[in-house]
C-alpha cells in the first residue's frame, strides 16, 4: 500500500533530522551549520526549490541578509516586516504560506515559487539569529508536519550550546 504524502514526508524528516544533527554535532561555526542544513534538506526533499537562511545583519538588527542556501539566486537583503521572511523575523513565528501570490507583500526573488515556509532560528538564549526559508514550485507544499519537524531540526542544530 502507498504511504500518504504526509506519512512519507514525516518519514523523510525522521530520517534526515538525525543525519543532519550527526553531521553538525560539535561544530560551532554558524556558516558551517547553516550550509550543512541547507544542503542536506535540499538533498532529502526534491520539492524544496530554494532552501536556506537569511541571517539577522549584525550591522543592522532590523534587516536580514542572505546566508548559506541551495537554489536559484535569492535577494540579498530583506527588511524586518517585509515579505514572508521579514514577517517571520518580526513576529518570531513560523509562517506557512500555501500560495505566495495571495500573500500581500511577498518578495518574488524566484518567480517560479508558489508556496513557502519560514522558520525563525534562535540560539540557546532565545536570540533570533536568522530565518530558515524554504520555497516550492508547487502550491500548498508545506503544512503543520513541515512546521513541526523543521522547528525540531532547527532547535536541535541552533538552540544548543556548542563548546
Ligand atoms: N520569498 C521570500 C523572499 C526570499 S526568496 O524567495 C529566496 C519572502 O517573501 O520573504
Amino acid at each position: 500500500m502507498m504511504n500518504s504524502p504526509t506519512t512519507e514526508k514525516a518519514r523523510r524528516y525522521a530520517e534526515a533530522t538525525p543525519e543532519i544533527l550527526a553531521v553538525v554535532a560539535g561544530e560551532p561555526n554558524l556558516v558551517a551549520r547553516m550550509s550543512t542544513v541547507a544542503s542536506m534538506l535540499a538533498a532529502a526533499f526534491a520539492k524544496f526549490s530554494w532552501c536556506g537562511f537569511y541571517q539577522v545583519d549584525p550591522a543592522n538588527s532590523h534587516e536580514l541578509v542572505v546566508g548559506p542556501y541551495q537554489g536559484p539566486l535569492g535577494c540579498l537583503r530583506i527588511a524586518f516586516g517585509r515579505g514572508v521572511c521579514g514577517a517571520a523575523a518580526e513576529r518570531r513565528e513560523t509562517m506557512v504560506v500555501e500560495d505566495v501570490h495571495a500573500f500581500p507583500d511577498h518578495i518574488a526573488c524566484d518567480a517560479t515559487a508558489q508556496s513557502e515556509i519560514v522558520v525563525p532560528v534562535f540560539d540557546a538564549e532565545g536570540t533570533l539569529l536568522a530565518v530558515l526559508d524554504v520555497d516550492s514550485r508547487s502550491r500548498a507544499t508545506f503544512d503543520e508536519t513541515d512546521a513541526r519537524h523543521l522547528r525540531a531540526l532547527i532547535d536541535g542544530v541552533f538552540a544548543v550550546s556548542v563548546p
